[in-house]
């Protein structure tokens, strides 16, 4: 069943400004937020505690359907939970980010996890963020939006949210994660049919929102 209500699909690399302009899209306009980088962070949370080798692909897709996985949507406040442990701050550490572009490549792990989105999603009413939301979790979206920005400016921002680390050795990590979610063969970071692209680069995170919020205004004229 498609969603009645509204669903707009932002996809990008990270350090893009996916996640600041998502949950401030959601907050203006009164909808949920799904992260679903950070379902794919919890789920590799739970593959390091549990001791699978993520290099394993098969014990990797082995240990898929063990974690419960909870996202709380409000847009202020967005929560993760695995197993009803809060690892909202934990899925940011070095460890899970070293991990989860290799856990992601699994096919197992993204069969598991996009039921869970699907089933978030809903009705819809969402705004949702990933690698592949325009392109297979909710191709059916009102609006797709694909941002990107300069590898150095993504670094830069990065750096900053993770309190001061070096840009250069965050650049390189980036970078890497990059090419290992663009090849991948399964639902790998591509810019959606029918998305708008915004390059972030040289605009404020205020002046990417309302962007995005002209681009709902529009789809929505067009019913
Ligand atoms: O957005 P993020 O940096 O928190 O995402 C972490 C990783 O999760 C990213 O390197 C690839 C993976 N991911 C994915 O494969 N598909 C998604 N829809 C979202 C994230």
């Amino acid at each position: 069943t498609r969603p009645t209500g509204l669903v707009i699909a932002l996809d990008g690399p990270s350090g893009s400004g996916k996640s600041s302009t998502s949950r401030g899209v959601a907050t203006r306009l009164g909808l949920r937020y799904l992260d679903t980088g950070a379902m794919f962070r919890a789920m590799t949370w739970a593959m390091l505690e549990a001791g699978v080798d993520v290099h394993d692909a098969q014990a990797v897709a082995a240990y898929a359907p063990t974690p419960r996985i909870e996202s709380g949507t409000n847009p202020t406040a967005p929560t993760i939970h695995v197993d009803g442990h809060d690892v909202g701050e934990a899925i940011r550490g070095e460890a899970v980010t070293g991990a989860v572009s290799p856990v992601s490549a699994v096919p197992e792990v993204r069969a598991r996890l996009l039921e869970l989105q699907r089933t978030i999603i809903g009705d819809g009413d969402i705004v949702v963020e990933g690698r592949d939301i325009g392109s297979v979790v909710a191709p059916q979206a009102r609006v797709k939006l694909y941002l990107t920005a300069d590898p150095g400016a993504r670094a830069a921002r990065r750096a900053l949210e993770e309190g001061g680390s070096d840009v250069a050795a965050t650049e390189a990590s980036l970078l890497a994660r990059d090419a290992i979610d663009s090849t991948r063969r399964t639902a790998p970071l591509t810019m959606p049919e029918g998305a708008v692209h915004i390059d972030t680069t040289d605009f404020t995170l205020d002046e990417v929102i309302d962007q995005v919020l002209r681009l709902v205004q529009q789809a929505q004229g067009r019913g």
